[in-house]
Formats: C-alpha cells, structure tokens, sequence
C-alpha cells in the first residue's frame, strides 16, 4: 500500500446533492477540502449541499466549463446519474443519456482543463448474475441491466481516457450504500423510494403500513435476498483515499467497496424492529424482477491498495444512523 498524505483540493463534485454525494462532500469539508458541487437537482436536494454549489445539467458542457474555470478544481468526483435498476430496464435511453453521454461531456471538459484525476460511482450490478459470491474485485463483469451497462460503459471511457489523455481514475464499485450521517443531518431521501431501509424506516414510522419483501424462494438461509450493506460514511472515506492515491501518481484502480458480509431482507426488518422499537409488518409479495439472490463482495483491493476498512457497517449502526435522520427528516430534506 502506498503511503496517502490528505488530498488538495479544491474538488469538483458531480451529484453533490444526492444521498452518497452529498455524504462525501461533507466529509470532504470535515477535513478542510473546499468542494464544488455540480447537480441539476432532479433527484438532489438543495439542503444536502455542502460547500459551493452550481446548479447545472451535465448536458450542458458550456456551463460545466464555466464552473471550471471559475472554481479551478484539481480533482472530481463523479457521483451525478440515474440509478434505478428497473427504470433503468424500461428507459434505457434515460440512462445512457444521464449515465454515459453526461460522463462523457465531463470527462472532455476536465481533459479540456487539465483535470486529471477522477473518482467514479461505479456498482456491483457491473457484475450482472455473479457466478462467484463472495464477488472478488476481478470478477467477470456481465451487467443483466441498463443502470448496470452504462455504468461499465464509464468504466471503460475512463480507461480509454486513461491511455489517450492520461486521465487517472478509480472506479468504486459500490454494494449497497445504507446508513446516514451520525449527527442526523445528512441521509437518504429518494423520489420515488425505492431502497430498503428507507422503506422499512417509513413502515418503522407509520408512514406505510408495511414492508413488501420482494420474493421468499431464493436459495438462501431464509429465502429472501442477502446483499452486502456499507455505510455511506465509509463510501465517503474510501473517495478521499482513492483521489490521495490517484494524486499521489499511483496506477488507477477498480475495486469493490463492500464489507464482505451479507444479511437478508428479513435480517434487515428484523434488525430495525430492534433498533426503532416499532413492529414493521410485512407481507411477501412476488421477486422483483433482475433481483440476484446474493450479492456480497469479496473485494480486498480497496484494503490492500487504499488501506480502507469499514469503520460505521455493522448492521446496527446503519440502521441506528438511519433511524436518527429519518426521525429528524420524516418527509426528507424541507425543499423535497
Ligand atoms: N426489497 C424488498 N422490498 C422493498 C425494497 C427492496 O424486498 O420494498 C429487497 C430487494 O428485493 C433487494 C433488497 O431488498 O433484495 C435490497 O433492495 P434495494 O432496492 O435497497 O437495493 P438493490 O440491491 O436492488 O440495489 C442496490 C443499489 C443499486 C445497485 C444495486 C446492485 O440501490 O444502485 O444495489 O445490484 F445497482
């Protein structure tokens, strides 16, 4: 592993006003790096936003460039695009426009200023239906969905980027990000939402009646889907020492960002009647369709290379953090 000093900054943040985004450019500032936020606002939200902020489309290069040469950034993390699975199915040009066509725009405006290092959201659904579980960082990738390609389809522009224009990056492939900031201020708030854990916290509050668990005959221990939860903040933590080690002339890298345990839907529900002390009725309804059964990391690059280990991913305070900003937040941030 090589040794990472604090970035410098100033850092470009696309998507700075979404869940992960948001979370990582508060810690950004949290270790004195000024950060510029670049969201259109179509899922963000404007009370999420930390540091300066410019209210832009990334179909938009001409304002993309002007918040370039205003704002000087050294480095960017690219958190901005569309991320529903199932949309994703049923408008797929949604997705390559906001996914790949928008990456791609700020990917030449960066190389245009001389921006090169890049840190991207990249997912595990870049694996598809992994024929290894635990999915180790090198695993075949074979997206099943449109959400999945088009984040493949970035991976590999960066590549391409990589060896024209020297563009350094690290593609981040998240499991499934969960938690909240500790202190309350910061979460999840989707429109529509889908996630778990927001749901079951909106059942927790009384706001639904209850949790429809999506499928009960999947191979595993209880037959309800296992997935790999890792806390915001960690995901957050794991950027900043990427973009050390990126400024640190290291090779890019591509790696999971998991914690190497699963639990079920059941185990989550059962999990948040513990920590809200609310019963959380469920029904079982049919699988949700492109749902794989299991989908744990088995990742140690991120370990061996950036030195990163979760630090807030235990179940429970995933969940107690969530808890926390969901009862200050009920109906999401005030401008939602
Ligand atoms: N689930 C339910 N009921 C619900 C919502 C979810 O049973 O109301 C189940 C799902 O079937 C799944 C698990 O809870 O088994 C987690 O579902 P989420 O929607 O919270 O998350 P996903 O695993 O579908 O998706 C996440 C990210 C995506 C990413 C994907 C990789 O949100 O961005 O993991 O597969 F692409």
């Amino acid at each position: 592993m090589a040794s990472l000093s604090t970035p410098k900054g100033p850092f470009l943040i696309s998507g700075g006003a979404g869940y992960i985004g948001s979370h990582a450019a508060q810690f950004l500032m949290d270790q004195g790096v000024e950060t510029i936020t670049l969201d259109d606002l179509s899922a963000g939200h404007r009370d999420a936003v930390r540091g300066e902020f410019v209210e832009t489309d990334l179909a938009d290069r001409g304002a993309i460039a002007d918040a370039l040469e205003r704002y000087r950034p050294v480095a960017a993390m690219h958190f901005a695009g569309k991320c529903y699975v199932g949309e994703s199915v049923s408008k797929p040009e949604l997705y390559y426009r906001g996914n790949v066509v928008n990456s791609l725009n700020l990917l030449e405006e960066l190389q245009r200023a001389g921006v090169r290092d890049f840190v991207f959201s990249s997912t595990c659904a870049t694996y598809g239906e992994p024929a290894v579980v635990p999915i180790p960082d090198d695993a075949p990738v074979a997206p099943i969905t449109p959400y999945g390609q088009t984040k493949l389809d970035v991976e590999h522009l960066l590549a391409s980027f990589n060896r024209a224009h020297g563009m350094r990056y690290a593609c981040l492939r998240y499991f499934n990000a969960a938690g909240a900031a500790p202190d309350g201020t910061l979460g999840e708030v989707h429109l529509p939402e889908t996630h778990l854990i927001p749901l079951v916290l909106e059942v927790a509050m009384g706001q639904q009646d209850g949790l429809k668990i999506f499928g009960q005959d999947y191979p595993t221990p209880d037959g309800t889907c296992v997935r790999d939860y890792i806390h915001v903040c960690d995901l957050a933590t794991a950027h900043l020492s990427a973009l050390a080690l990126l400024q640190g002339g290291e090779e890019s890298l591509t790696c999971n960002l998991g914690t190497g345990h699963g639990f079920s839907v059941m185990e989550i529900v059962e999990a948040a009647r513990e920590v809200t002390g609310h019963p959380i009725p469920v029904t079982v309804v049919d699988a949700r369709e492109g749902d794989p059964a299991f989908l744990v990391s088995g990742g140690t690059r991120a370990a061996s290379v950036l030195g990163w280990a979760p630090q807030r991913s235990d179940l429970r305070t995933i969940l107690e953090d969530a808890w926390r900003f969901k009862q200050a937040h009920p109906d999401g941030y005030p401008g939602s």
